[in-house]
């Protein structure tokens, strides 16, 4: 095989997916298996991680096994391991790193420790294979919103983040109170485009006109206030136009701050990334700014938006390239904060 030709093997299992993808030169993927325990956490409303853990270590030989078959390679064409360390759920982490260790291991490959955050952001370079930094991100998940700038491979500027709820989590909230279920995002995405985003007004939380970070806990607080007072004084609830308004309002400040931090730096190009990047009603509304802003926007297929193992093989391509291995030291992470340039 052409020595240019570099295959990494990656596992990721930071919260409820157990994945493993082969992805060929940081842009091409072979395979990409995601076991998602959505339907065992739904009956929760949430992620239990005690159950997480016990299910990714169920899951875990069968879907790396599944991951090496479907890329039709053998264990001696694969140049590295590579494995989410954080941030995420400290007991689910620990059985991917474990696992990645003991195959980097027995395989006598190297180990490469990747970043969940950094990964989100490098499900772009797949999906557009002409993609190259700099550019601005937003990083939209359920335990995370960042501006990240991208300056280069692996080299990030955190331009702003939530000071409290995370974009998802604000959803995943607000579908809780009106009897949705678990996970909210898809659930809000879809009702609201029956609903009226102009029925309700919902606040902005601009924090200081110079502030690029987010707050989303004030917002969610008077979506549960409208719903409690409506109910209280006998008032019909229209999901639909709760969730069309809710919306509205986490967008309006999430493209805001997106565009403002792109001017900021200059970037005529802008990406998403993360769970909530897949909402359509985001998706739409930015490629209306970004065409009159004269701003090129990059966005991630739905299935590389929500966590993935291809986009964590990706991010350690870079790393490879640059070397930058992992011993049998490496530990989960769970507050892992993006790497500083
Ligand atoms: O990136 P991800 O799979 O996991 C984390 O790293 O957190 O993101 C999951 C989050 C959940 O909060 C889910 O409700 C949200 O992404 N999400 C969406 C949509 N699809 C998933 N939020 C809004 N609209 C969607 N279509
Ligand atoms: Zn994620």
């Amino acid at each position: 095989m052409d020595k240019k030709t570099i295959n990494i093997l990656a596992i990721e299992s930071s919260c409820d997916e157990t994945a493993a993808s082969v992805v060929r030169n940081g842009r091409e993927i072979l395979s990409n298996i995601i076991s998602s325990q959505i339907e065992i956490h739904k009956k929760y409303g949430g992620v239990v991680p005690e159950v997480a853990s016990r299910k990714h270590i169920e899951n875990i030989s069968g879907v790396v096994k599944e991951a090496l078959e479907e890329s039709k390679l053998g264990i001696d064409d694969i140049d590295a391991i590579a494995v989410t360390y954080g941030p995420g759920l400290v007991g689910a982490l620990l059985i991917g790193i474990n696992y990645a260790k003991s195959l980097a291991y027995a395989w006598d490959k190297p180990l490469i420790g990747v970043n969940h955050i950094e990964g989100h952001i490098s499900a772009n370079y797949i999906e557009d294979k002409s993609l190259e930094p700099p550019f601005m991100c937003l990083v939209v998940s359920g335990g995370h919103t960042h501006l990240v700038y991208v300056e280069d491979y692996g080299k990030y500027e955190v331009m702003g983040r939530t000071r409290d709820d995370a974009a998802g989590e604000a959803y995943d909230k607000i579908s809780r109170a009106l009897n949705l279920g678990y996970p909210g995002g898809p659930k809000i995405d879809k009702l609201a485009k029956s609903g009226n985003k102009e029925a309700i007004y919902f606040p902005r939380a601009k924090l200081n006109e110079e502030s690029l970070d987010f707050s989303f806990s004030g917002l969610k607080s008077a979506v549960l206030n409208y719903i409690n007072q409506t109910t209280q004084k006998g008032g019909k609830i229209i999901e639909a136009d709760v969730a069309a308004s809710f919306q509205e309002s986490v967008i309006d400040v999430l493209i805001e701050k997106l565009i403002k931090a792109a001017k900021l730096k200059g970037c005529d190009k802008i990406a998403l990334a993360g769970g909530v990047a897949s909402n359509s009603k985001l998706r739409e509304v930015l490629e209306m700014k970004c065409e009159n802003n004269k701003l090129l926007l990059y966005r991630p297929s739905p299935i590389l938006c929500t966590d993935n193992a291809a986009m964590i093989a990706s991010c350690a391509y870079y790393k490879y390239k640059n070397k930058e291995f992992a011993d049998f030291s490496l530990n989960a992470s769970p507050n892992l904060e993006i790497a500083k340039s």
